[in-house]
Formats: C-alpha cells, structure tokens, sequence
C-alpha cells in the first residue's frame, strides 16, 4: 500500500531525494501535459511563489517512489486566490488561521484510476483531510477547474462556491472553500478501505497535532459508552 509522507520545512531535509523529482513531475504534468506553459521555466522545474517555508506538501510514496502530491499553503501566507485570482471570490481572498489553500494535486499518469488497490487521487482527498483536522483547519480553499465538482461531489467533499466561474483558457475556472471536517474523513476512509489515519509524520513528532480515532473501533459494540 503507498503511504502518504507530510512534508514541510521542519522534515524537508529527510526528502531531499524526493524534492528534485517532485519539482520536475510538476513540469512534466504541468507544463508539458496540461500545456500550463506560464508555469514554464528554463530548469524543467515547476516551482513559483507560493513554495516558500510556509507550504506543506503530502507525498505519495510507493517503495519510495513519488507517485502522486498535494500542496496545502495556509491562507494567512501569500495564495493563488489572494496573489493571482482574487477577483474569483467575491468577498474577497479567504485569510484565515483554519483554512489552507489547496493546490497542485496531481498522479503520475501510470497510477491513474482504478488500480488493485483505492484511487491514488482518493487517498491523497483522504490524507489532506485527515492533515487538516490533525492541525485544527476548518476548511479548504481552492482555485480549480469546474470539473473537479463532480468528483468532489461523489467522495462526499463538500465544495461551496466563492464566486462566480471565469472561463480561462476554454475552461471554467472558480474558487471554492472545503469543509474539514471527521465526518468527511471517516466517509473517506470508508471508501479506500482504511480504519483510521493514514499520514506519515516521519520527523514532525514536535508538531501540535490532534490525534484522529481508529473508526472501526468508534463502530464496535464493544466501545460503546456505558451507561
Ligand atoms: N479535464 C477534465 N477532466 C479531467 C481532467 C482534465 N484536465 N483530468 C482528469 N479529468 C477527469 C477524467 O476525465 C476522468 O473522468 P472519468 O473517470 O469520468 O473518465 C477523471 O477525472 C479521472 O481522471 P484520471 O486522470 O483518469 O484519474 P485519477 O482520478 O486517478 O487522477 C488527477 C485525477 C487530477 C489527479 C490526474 O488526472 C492528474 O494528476 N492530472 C494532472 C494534474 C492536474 O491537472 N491536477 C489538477 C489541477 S492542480
């Protein structure tokens, strides 16, 4: 089973190996698949100004190969929304201390759909709401491609609009804020088939973090509480 690895500037200097290819996936995907071609920098790199010390990254390791990652930027630091698209939210960018922006989800394309085992893109859905109510965020921001509505629809993320789409590049494009919340994440975990937590926190023990529930056991008869 790939495990989904918390990295941030605290642990960074355990994934150096894994930095350089993470950067250069996002080219590859980015630039050359998706044709993002302002993203495009002569290093065949991918990395722009919201990848400062503040950003946490959740990677997907398969045998220690990176297979698939998220990027969460906290809202009080320079985001997408609030830097490069604040007209997609009505009432202005979201800046607050419990909400994360979202961004550069991706899965290398062999990893794609449906495998032996749950949707890579699944588990990562499900690691970044199990990170975000570990860290006491309420929700999520994000700046994405109408069509990610469906999806969310279907795992049971509830996406509410900021504003109104914009088309870009023949594409509609909006701002949406994500609850986190446990009862999404238990939904989550249900559908890839695991009974609690599934983040690695390899070097983070100093982190302040809650720590999430078996919910197998939060089902078992034999934990009900007594009378
Ligand atoms: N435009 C429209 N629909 C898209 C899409 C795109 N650029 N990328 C994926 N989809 C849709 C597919 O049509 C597919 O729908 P279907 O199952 O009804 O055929 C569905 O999403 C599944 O996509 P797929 O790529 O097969 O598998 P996945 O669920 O394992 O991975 C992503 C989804 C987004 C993680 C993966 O497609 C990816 O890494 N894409 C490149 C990075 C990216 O564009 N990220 C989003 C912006 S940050």
């Amino acid at each position: 089973m790939p495990e989904i690895h918390v990295v941030q500037k605290h642990n960074r200097h355990l994934y150096e190996n894994h930095l350089d290819p993470y950067f250069r996936l996002r080219h590859d995907i980015y630039v050359k698949q998706r044709k993002w071609t302002a993203l495009d920098r002569p290093d065949g790199r991918e990395i722009d100004q919201f990848d400062t010390d503040d950003a946490v990254y959740l990677f997907c390791l398969d045998r220690g190969q990176l297979i698939g990652a998220m990027r969460a930027v906290p809202t009080l630091s320079p985001t997408l929304l609030s830097d490069v698209f604040p007209y997609l939210s009505i009432r202005g960018p979201i800046q607050r201390p419990d909400v994360y922006e979202l961004s550069r989800v991706f899965v290398i394309p062999e990893r794609r759909g449906e495998h032996a085992g749950p949707r890579i893109e699944t588990m990562l859905l499900t690691a970044i709401m199990e990170y975000g109510i570990s860290i006491g965020l309420t929700g999520f921001s994000i700046v994405l491609e109408s069509w990610w509505l469906t999806r969310f629809e279907r795992c049971g993320w509830k996406a509410h609009p900021l504003g109104l789409p914009q088309m870009m590049d023949d594409m509609a494009v909006l701002a949406v804020l994500v609850d986190c919340n446990e009862a999404t994440w238990r939904s989550l975990c249900r559908q890839i088939g695991r009974t609690g937590p599934i983040l690695t926190w390899q070097g983070l023990s100093g982190v302040d973090r809650q720590l999430l529930p078996d919910i197998s056991l939060l089902h078992s008869p034999n934990v009900q509480p007594t009378q």
